[in-house]
């Protein structure tokens, strides 16, 4: 039953309060933790920016309260802008209005769970006086990397010196240092800039940090974050799989192209590499054309999500998808498809595909692991990187595209992985994780509802 509390003589309703940064890969697991509170009998509230709204009619039982943010500038939505602009953009858009809107609700609140990122969001909440939680929607292992980056960048670490690139990370293994968290463009000091300011407000606001994974995968690296910062951790991921939202009902930024799935079903089991770069990441057009030409050259059907805006260098403001380098429908003679989004969940889930070209991002990773899906990997940015390492040398689940994207060594690649004996024993270790990744239990949401009960 709801919590009821007695507050200046007024029955005040108890609320959980969830607050995500407005990118896909943020509010879809968000979201999903909002529907499993509630279904344990928890009254939840979404706070969501207008950015990137959720649409209130896919999530019944939960109340959604914009928070009317200040307009965003253009560096927290270009697809030009790196990540971490994006990042400082967004939490200086939010910090007041987020305070203004918890501090508004008419209902009492048991405690904010919100982005990981959003350290204006864990200060304001923590200056209110409400019990925070930390939601990250990225891997332990990643927060850990996170967090070492002052310790690293004093050790001499950082920035990155070519020399040093092979050496382990010390205290992060089995990262090595070209695995660490990067952002192209961005210097070391406005990296640890943002890093100090989610490291000060965890330390300051938070009671606790919620991770979408699972022991299985991460089981050191969450002891290591509970010893580390002396703060419970909660890992209940996948959450994709525990809250058993069907893909279709589920949130999402762009219209999936489902006509993908009939293209599928006229494939041969394990037959087809799904490719895609997530929500954020982009390539130049070089880049782009190198990865055509690859894909068409192994000869492996594929089927590719080219997002508008992700193959960069075009006209300012295009937005339509690049035309492919000439002769290459040719070449590639109706084996490759290519879509603007993919309904990716149905797409791994599908039996003619055999592994994923991924970006790394860390819903991708899990999408892909509960599916059995073993990985190409080609990290662009922030956790990603950390993320590629896990997949190919603490998982063995994976292997690299290469460092540099060109034509041969991609075809290359896509064949040792989707007909060699390399990817075999990757796709059978990705099924032994997907049974584990089944296997992973509601108990640590269990344990997380009594916590947010007794704070
Ligand atoms: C961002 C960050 O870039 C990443 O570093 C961090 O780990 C998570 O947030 P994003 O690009 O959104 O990543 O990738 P990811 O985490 O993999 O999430 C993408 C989501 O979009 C997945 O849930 C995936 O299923 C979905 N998706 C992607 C589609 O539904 N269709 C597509 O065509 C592509």
């Amino acid at each position: 039953g709801e919590e009821q509390l007695r507050d200046g003589g007024l029955h005040r309703r108890r609320v959980v309060v969830l607050f995500s940064l407005p990118f896909h890969g943020h509010l879809n697991p968000t979201l999903k933790l909002a529907a499993l509170l509630r279904a344990r009998g928890l009254a939840v509230t979404v706070l969501h920016t207008d950015f990137n709204a959720p649409d209130p009619a896919r999530h019944p039982g939960l109340a959604f309260v914009p928070i009317h943010e200040t307009p965003l500038q253009d560096t927290a939505v270009s697809p030009d802008s790196d990540i971490l602009a994006k990042l400082l953009a967004l939490n200086a858009a939010i910090a007041a209005p987020f305070r203004q809107a918890l501090a508004s609700l008419q209902d009492a609140v048991a405690c904010a769970v919100v982005d990981g990122q959003c350290y204006a969001a864990m200060d304001a909440a923590g200056e209110l006086g409400v019990p925070v939680l930390a939601l990250r929607t990225d891997s332990a292992a990643a927060l850990r990397n996170m967090l070492a980056i002052p310790r690293l960048r004093d050790a001499g670490y950082l920035p990155f010196k070519e020399e040093q690139l092979d050496e382990p990370a010390p205290g992060l293994e089995p990262l090595r240092v070209r695995d660490l968290i990067r952002v192209d463009g961005c210097d070391t000091d406005e990296l640890c800039g943002f890093v100090t300011s989610v490291a000060d407000a965890v330390r300051a606001s938070v009671s606790g940090i919620v991770f979408n994974t699972f022991e299985a995968i991460e089981a050191p690296e969450l002891a290591k974050i509970q010893r580390e910062l002396s703060l419970p951790a909660f890992a209940v991921g996948p959450l994709h799989l525990l809250s058993q939202t069907p893909p279709p009902a589920e949130q999402s930024l762009h219209a999936p192209d489902r006509g993908c799935l009939a293209w599928l079903d006229a494939r041969t089991p394990r037959s087809v590499l799904y490719v895609s770069l997530g929500s954020l990441a982009c390539v130049n057009r070089a880049a782009f054309e190198e990865m055509a030409w690859g894909l068409a050259g192994s000869g492996v059907p594929f089927l590719w999500v080219v997002r508008p805006g992700m193959v960069t260098g075009g006209a300012a403001g295009e937005e339509a998808p690049p035309p492919l380098p000439d002769g290459l429908e040719e070449k590639m003679r109706g084996r490759g498809k290519i879509v603007t989004w993919a309904p990716q969940r149905e797409v791994l889930a599908h039996d003619a595909i055999g592994a994923f070209w991924t970006h790394c991002g860390w819903n991708s990773i899990l999408e892909s692991i509960c599916e059995g899906v073993p990985m190409l990997v080609q990290p662009c940015f922030a956790d990603q990187m950390v993320n590629a390492r896990y997949v190919t040398h603490e998982w063995g689940v994976g292997m690299e595209v290469g460092e540099v994207i060109e034509r041969e060594r991609v075809a290359k690649a896509v064949t040792k992985l989707m007909v060699g004996e390399d990817g075999a024993r990757m796709r059978e270790r990705a099924r032994r994780l997907q049974v584990q990744a089944s296997a992973a239990t509601s108990l640590a949401l269990d344990s997380l509802v009594q916590y947010i009960l007794s704070l």
